[in-house]
This record gives structure tokens, sequence and C-alpha cells, in this order.
């Protein structure tokens, strides 16, 4: 037998991709496959994400674990955003960790791989002129890297810290990426970006004047390619001209993600955000006018330095007129190397807490009234998941994750769906065509 490889995903959607590149680099290069158990693993990857502090202290009490019961010789890698805030520490505090492997460092893995206590975190590494390989974890889509790096500010970030500056991917790349998934029988492909709508500030070689809405247009030329999706736009880059491709391209999906962050103008200055409460509003009147069948998610922050009573109140009115079909929300957390660490009017825990959970709640009673009424909607679902218990999960254009009675023959197609019954998270349905 081969060796085995175990990888543990952890964060975004740009991570689940760079873990599918090393996966199919250590296949390509090394001979691995891939192990659920990570006990009879020869090789165990974590893809570590930084954005919150708790996951990176779970990291360490994670590790040992892996080094307890790992089977004897086998290598441990830190790859991701934590190995490159943290770099050789993780090294210093696990000392059995073999490399360390930072977020933009991944197409690395196999040089890495055979330098013992290696430590490979350099952020300008430019990783943008060539395509990620084509192993992907799912048969029914496939996720495409649009941009690297970010270039905001935004106070609470340590992303363009751990993923270095902004760097567009050539065109050319993308398109032929899209093509061969959907030569692969694929018919949707999801990019992926820090700030997808600012995609063309900045190439690492000569390039043609590009925007984001000239790439979805030229993608949704791909024959065969049904559906398009992103994450993650910024508000501030949301001009005229995207939200009326958005909304009058069939091939794109619609669902829009639209990072609030937080209701109040005072705050969203603190946090560097480009935008106030009145723009995002604008926006969403705007989408909302363009494409009424849109979905619209969100992230939102709470316990920001400096936030008060009133700032949440903004938010949770925000909350209120958009009505958001799902929320991401957090506890403010500080991150090293950000501007917002030094803030010091900082906000009383607990207070962050009731306040999250107060918000949660406000979200709840919003997704149970409107859930409701899409009781005996169709929908035109393209199934992707078959779950124990017969059944199979797909998702409608706009983003609602669907589920019916089924078996595999259901898996990468479209189906009309009637909505039989309703739940906060998932809906059930039954398949009419
Ligand atoms: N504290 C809490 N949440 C954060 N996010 C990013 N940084 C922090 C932080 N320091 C959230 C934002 C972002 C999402 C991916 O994670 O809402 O959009
Ligand atoms: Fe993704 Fe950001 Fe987490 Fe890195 S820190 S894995 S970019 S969410």
């Amino acid at each position: 037998m081969g060796k085995l490889l175990f990888i543990e995903t952890l964060g975004c959607a740009m991570n689940s991709r760079d873990s599918e590149h090393m996966i199919a680099e250590l296949r390509e290069k090394e001979g691995y496959e891939t192990t659920d158990d990570f006990k009879i693993a020869d090789l165990i990857l974590i893809n570590t994400c930084s954005v919150r502090e708790r996951p990176v202290h779970k990291l360490f009490s994670e590790l040992g674990g892996f080094n307890k019961h790992k089977k004897k010789g086998a290598k441990i890698g830190v790859c991701g955003c934590t190995a490159s805030h943290l770099g050789e520490e993780i090294i210093k505090k696990a000392p059995y960790v073999n490399f360390v492997l930072g977020a933009r460092n991944v197409s690395r893995i196999s040089e890495v791989l055979h330098k013992d206590k290696a430590v490979e975190i350099d952020i300008n590494y430019d990783e943008s002129e060539f395509a990620f390989k084509d192993f992907r974890s799912s048969s029914f889509k496939g996720f495409i890297n649009i941009s690297i790096g970010c270039d905001k500010s935004c106070t609470f970030c340590i992303v363009p810290k751990t993923r270095g500056d902004e760097i567009s991917i050539p065109d050319s790349l993308i398109i032929n990426e899209a093509k061969r998934i959907v030569e692969m029988g694929a018919k949707e492909i999801f990019l992926l970006g820090q700030n997808v709508n600012n995609y063309g500030r900045r190439f690492s070689g000569e390039h043609e004047k590009m925007n984001f809405t000239k790439l979805l247009r030229r993608l949704s030329k791909i024959e065969k390619l049904e559906r398009i999706r992103f994450t993650s736009p910024h508000p501030f880059h949301m001009d005229d001209e995207f939200i009326e491709e958005f909304s009058s391209n069939p091939k794109i999906c619609k669902s829009m993600h639209m990072p609030l962050q937080s209701g109040s103008t005072k705050v969203l200055k603190e946090m560097k955000r480009g935008y106030s409460k009145e723009w995002f509003l604008n926006r969403v009147q705007k989408l909302k006018t363009m494409c009424p069948e849109a979905t619209i998610s969100t992230d939102i922050i709470v316990g920001f330095p400096g936030e008060s009573d009133e700032d949440f109140e903004d938010t949770i009115d925000v909350m209120k007129q958009v009505q958001f079909d799902q929320i991401f929300s957090f506890k403010y957390s500080p991150r090293p190397q950000t501007e917002a660490e030094r803030f010091t009017n900082i906000v009383d825990g607990d207070v962050a807490s009731q306040r999250l959970s107060f918000l949660q709640s406000i979200h709840n009673e919003i997704i149970d009234q409107n859930n409701a009424k899409l009781l005996g909607n169709i929908y035109r679902v393209y199934f992707e998941d078959l779950h124990r218990d017969a059944y199979v999960t797909g998702r409608s254009d706009n983003n609602i994750v669907i589920k019916v009675k089924g078996s595999e023959e259901l898996l990468g197609t479209f189906r009309d769906v009637k909505i039989i019954s309703i739940g906060r998270t998932i809906l059930t349905g039954e398949v009419i065509a």
C-alpha cells in the first residue's frame, strides 16, 4: 500500500481549495492517498485558520493528541493561516511538528515535506501565475481561486498578515480551470477570493484592464457551465454595474454574501471598512429592486472596541431592514498584528456575549417568519450530497439547502422540487420533475 495522508481543514473555502491543491501535489509527486483515520497516516496535516483566537488555542491541544496517537514515524505538518502568523513559535511550542507551511506557500508542500523543521511562511510568495491542481473534493462543483491575499486594512482582521498583498489571477487561467471543471462533468463553479469584486486591481504580470463584472461575463460564456457562485464580495465595491450583471446574468446564482460587520457608521469607521450604514442599505435596496429573488447572507462582529448600546442597535436595525437569510455572527476577538488589538475601549465580555445571543435570537425570529412563507414553493435544485437514511441534499439557485428522499441517481442533476416542510437551516421537499 502507498503512503497515507490525513488532512484536517479548518476555516474558510479558501483553505478548502488550498487543501485540495496540497492533496493533488502530494498524490502526484509523493504517491500519497488520503485517509480519514489519522492513526494510520504517514503524514498528518492541519490546515489552520487564525481569524479568531479560539481555533488557535485548540490547535495545540489537537496537535498533542495527534502526536500521542500517530503511527510511529509519521510526520506532522501545520499549514495555513496560523502557520503564517505563528511560524517558528509552533515548533517551539510543539517540537514534534515536522514543518510549518504558510497559507501563501501551500504549493511548496512537497518541498517542505523533506526538510525537517522547515518554516516556509513567505507572504510575498506569488502563487498567482499558475493554476492550482485539478483535484476536487466534489464531482459536482469546483472551487477556483481568482485572487490571493487581501489589500484591505480592516482593523480587526489578521488576514492581510497571513495571506499577504492582493494579486489577481490572470483571467485565462481562471477560464481554463472553469472549462476543465465542466469537462469533468460538474455544472457549478465557485469563485474564491478575499474581495472578489476587487478583481483586476493588481496582476503580477502584464494583463489587460479587468474587473469582476467582465470576468463573470466571460465565464458565463462557457457552454455547459450552468451555475456560478462566488465569495466574498465587499460591500464597498458593489457598484451598479456589478449588481446589474449579478441580477441579469442567468448563470450567476442569486445569493449574495454581504459582510456587514457592524450596522453603526461610527464602528464601521473604526473598523476601516470604507462604507457607512447608509451605503450598505443603499446597496441592499438596489440589489432587492433589481433582483427580488436574491437571498442575502452576512458576517457580523459584536463587541468591537467602543461599540455602545446605540451602535449595537444600529446593527439590529440593519438586520431587521435587510432581513438577512443567513448570518455568521461572532464575538470580537482581538488578533495579533492588527490595529484594533491596541484599541483600549474594550467591550465587557459578558456584554458582548449578551449582544451575540440577542442578535442570534432576533435573527432566528426573522428566519422562522420568512421561511414559513416558502412552504409550497418550487425550486430548481442541483443535488450534490448523499446522506444516510436515503436522502439527498442540494441547493436552489438562491442557495437554499433542500433535502429530499432519494438516492445517488439524483446527484449531479437539476430537479424541480416542491417544499413540503420547513426547518431553520434546511427545507424538505419532494421532486416533482
Ligand atoms: N474577531 C471576530 N470576528 C472576526 N472576523 C474576522 N476577524 C475577526 C475578529 N478579529 C470575522 C468577520 C469576517 C469573518 C470571516 O470572520 O466577520 O467577515
Ligand atoms: Fe480563511 Fe481568514 Fe481563516 Fe485564513 S484567517 S483560513 S483566510 S477565514
